[in-house]
């Protein structure tokens, strides 16, 4: 918008640094813990890996995404898409305080999931994708966010929502999880019903969820064997979905 001026300006251009307006942009991030290394035994005995998301993971996650967001098949296409934007979007510093956290077994990537912290009290579930199937490895991925945002953030509520049969299964059936009122709360992926966890559900319910589902537990002591494993990650040539 341009508008006559209503008094005489010494300077009638002004020079901006981009770098400024980066800082409008991305505004201030939040204090977040680091999601620490961890493991966790399958129902059908493999070892799943989890550990946060880094840097020089980008390049490689970016590919396999591009391949994931192709396959029109209980919609890995309408969820990878979108991962591959938030995946981006943290390299592009454009979803405020993300984490993410990457499964592996035996260093191959097979486990995917996200979120972000709204506020102090809120925390925001963007999305999980199990690329190794009949594992119950989603079911494990979303846990670990959970705990993430109940546990590590100290969120006082937890929103999700559910774009697939799979994830309302895995984690709206599963954890019994209630929703706010609709269309007045609409999460922020395309506007369909919040789901919700709160400090009392997790504390008094969902925090053993794993244990009680699939009998297993997350081990924060991950042993060396586990580590050396998964020290170098790849990605399927082709997503085994
Ligand atoms: C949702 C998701 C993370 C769930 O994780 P998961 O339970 O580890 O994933 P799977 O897809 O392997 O298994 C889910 C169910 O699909 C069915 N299934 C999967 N592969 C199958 C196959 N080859 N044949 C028959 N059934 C199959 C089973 O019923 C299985 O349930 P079970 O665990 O009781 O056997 C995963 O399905 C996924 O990544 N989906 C695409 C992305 C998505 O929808 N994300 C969630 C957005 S809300």
């Amino acid at each position: 918008m341009k508008l006559p001026l209503p008094i005489t300006a010494s300077v009638e251009e002004m020079k901006i640094d981009v770098g400024e307006i980066e800082g409008l942009l991305q505004g201030y991030p939040m204090d977040m813990p680091q999601w620490p290394e961890s493991s966790v035994v399958l129902r059908d005995g493999r070892t799943l890996y989890l550990r946060a998301m880094r840097d020089d993971d980008i390049d490689v996650l970016l590919p396999f995404m591009e391949k994931v967001m192709k396959i029109d098949k209980d919609f890995y296409d309408i969820v990878g898409v979108r991962v591959y934007g938030e995946i981006l979007a943290v390299r592009r510093k454009r979803l405020k305080d993300p984490f993410t956290i990457l499964g592996l077994i035996d260093g191959e990537f097979v486990g995917f999931a996200n979120g972000r912290a709204w506020s102090q009290d809120l925390a925001i579930s963007l999305h999980t994708m199990a690329f190794s199937r009949r594992g119950r490895v989603g079911w494990a991925m979303y846990y670990a966010k959970t705990y993430y945002a109940m546990e590590l953030l100290k969120a006082k509520e937890w929103w999700s929502t559910f774009e697939s049969y799979n994830g309302w299964r895995m984690a709206g059936l599963a954890m019994a999880q209630p929703t706010k009122m609709w269309p007045e709360y609409q999460h922020e992926l395309g506007g369909a019903k919040v789901y919700v966890v709160t400090q009392e559900s997790w504390q008094r319910q969902i925090k053993n969820h794993l244990v009680s589902m699939m009998s297993t537990d997350l081990n924060f002591e991950v042993t060396d064997e586990v580590r050396k494993a998964n020290e170098v990650m790849r990605v399927q040539e082709t997503p085994e979905i």
